[in-house]
């Protein structure tokens, strides 16, 4: 074998090294959610940034040939996993929300706050008044964060703008990111997130200023892969969501749908209907929306941090959605308002706890599902020969700890691209 074929990197010796593979190409579904392919004593080989072999320890070192440049990783009584997966963030935005947390204690509800022009107008003031720089340095800062807790890509939407300077600003700043940090980022534009007050008596204004200029900007400039709506009583109906995606696909843009998080409005069954790549939130989902999600292709993204910030305690009917076939992932919703939690490390725990699903699910969930939920199952997600060389190290004697022992980060060690880029003293 010549040198060139040479492994960059070989980990070895895990204690677990839960591969998450086999699922041809598809979300997991059902029973399968919880087939995460475990090998003991397990091993993997990267090369140019890429997975080239899994197995066991002895098996990956007798396949592929190694030399003085091969950096070896010994994860010994260590639990291995792919990159993890954030389907759902709001990453960037400006200033915080604490008075509103402190309002919510007291009682006040997340559309309320939103009608007074707080909440998401509260932030979208602070967005306008931001440069980009200050908008940069601020997401590269909860970037560096969210890598160091085990994500290694993220979806990350507009939304804090409301103009088209303001939406493309955030989308350049979601950009430029891409660009500079190891994390990939797939942008979204959010444009209908909230309707802006300069707008409150004018909403057939703002779709058309949505339609006719930001999307084709956005789209134009190739800043937007994915287009969303917050579809919700108050905010945006099931009709006008429908027309901005409907809009948006014929732009090239692959529908997301922030749907039925509060009032159960019909976002599921819409989502569905226009072939939506993933539905959010789902906290009030019906049950013809669970059975129309179930026959769809969209995956059904839940955000239990949410609600648990959100004090709500209702959430998402995950084991029903799972035990009727809807493919389902997790996701942050990392934001400044309903969910200042960034860590996919809390969520696996709280999605243990209230959503009942076991850990081997929720590690489906928050990988191979959430790769799904970003249009990114077949290059990422799961640990197989092929799939980009993305790998999480944790401190852990298993993979049921991780979401038990939550909280703490137990991340050791990230290779990102099959590069070291945070730990590496194993
Ligand atoms: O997913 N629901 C709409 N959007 C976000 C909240 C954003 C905010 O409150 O700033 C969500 O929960
Ligand atoms: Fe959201």
């Amino acid at each position: 074998m010549a040198a060139g074929d040479r492994a960059d990197l070989v980990l070895v010796n895990a204690g677990q090294l839960v591969t998450v593979a086999g699922s041809s190409g598809a979300p997991k579904r059902g029973d399968d959610l919880a087939s995460i392919g475990v090998i003991e004593d397990g091993a993997v080989a990267v090369r140019g940034g890429r997975i080239t072999a899994v197995g066991t320890t002895r098996e990956v070192l007798e396949r592929v040939e190694t030399g003085p440049s091969t950096k070896i990783l010994d994860a010994a009584g260590l639990v291995v996993l792919p990159g993890l997966v954030d389907p759902h963030t709001h990453l960037v935005f400006a200033g915080s929300r604490e008075d509103e947390f402190v309002l919510k204690i007291q009682g006040a509800s997340y559309l309320e706050i939103l009608k007074d022009g707080g909440g998401i107008l509260s932030t979208v003031r602070a967005v306008r008044s931001a440069s980009k720089e200050r908008l940069y340095h601020s997401a590269r800062k909860n970037l560096d964060v969210m890598l160091c807790q085990g994500t290694t890509t993220a979806e990350v939407k507009s939304g804090y703008g409301l103009t088209t300077a303001d939406e493309l600003k955030m989308l350049e700043v979601i950009d430029d990111l891409n660009r500079s940090h190891p994390v990939d980022l797939a942008p979204t534009f959010l444009g209908a997130h909230a309707v802006p007050l300069e707008y409150k008596d004018n909403l057939e204004g703002y779709l058309s200023l949505i339609m006719d200029e930001m999307l084709p900007a956005a789209a134009g400039r190739g800043l937007a892969e994915f287009c969303d709506v917050f579809c919700e009583e108050g905010v945006f109906s099931v009709g006008q969501s429908r027309q901005i995606l409907q809009a948006a696909i014929e732009l090239g843009l692959k529908p997301k749908i922030h749907a039925d998080e509060i009032v159960s409005l019909g976002g599921a069954e819409l989502a569905a209907a226009v072939g939506a790549v993933s539905a959010d939130h789902l906290m009030a989902v019906s049950d013809e929306g669970v059975r129309v999600l179930a026959r769809s292709g969209t995956v059904a993204v839940l955000l239990p941090a949410t609600t648990f910030c959100l004090m709500s305690g209702r959430y998402a009917p995950a084991r029903k959605m799972i035990g009727e076939g809807v493919a389902v992932a997790l996701a942050s919703d990392f934001n400044p308002g309903s969910c200042p939690v960034n860590s996919l490390q809390v969520v696996m725990g709280i999605a243990c706890r209230q959503l009942k699903m076991t850990p081997a699910e929720v590690i489906s969930a928050a990988t191979i599902n959430a790769a799904h939920a970003i249009g990114r199952g077949h290059y990422i997600g799961s640990i197989e020969a092929g799939k980009k060389a993305d790998l999480v190290v944790f401190d852990a004697p298993s993979y049921n700890y991780l979401p038990y022992c939550f909280g703490t980060n137990l991340v050791k060690t990230v290779v990102k691209n099959g590069e070291i880029v945070v730990g590496g003293q194993m």
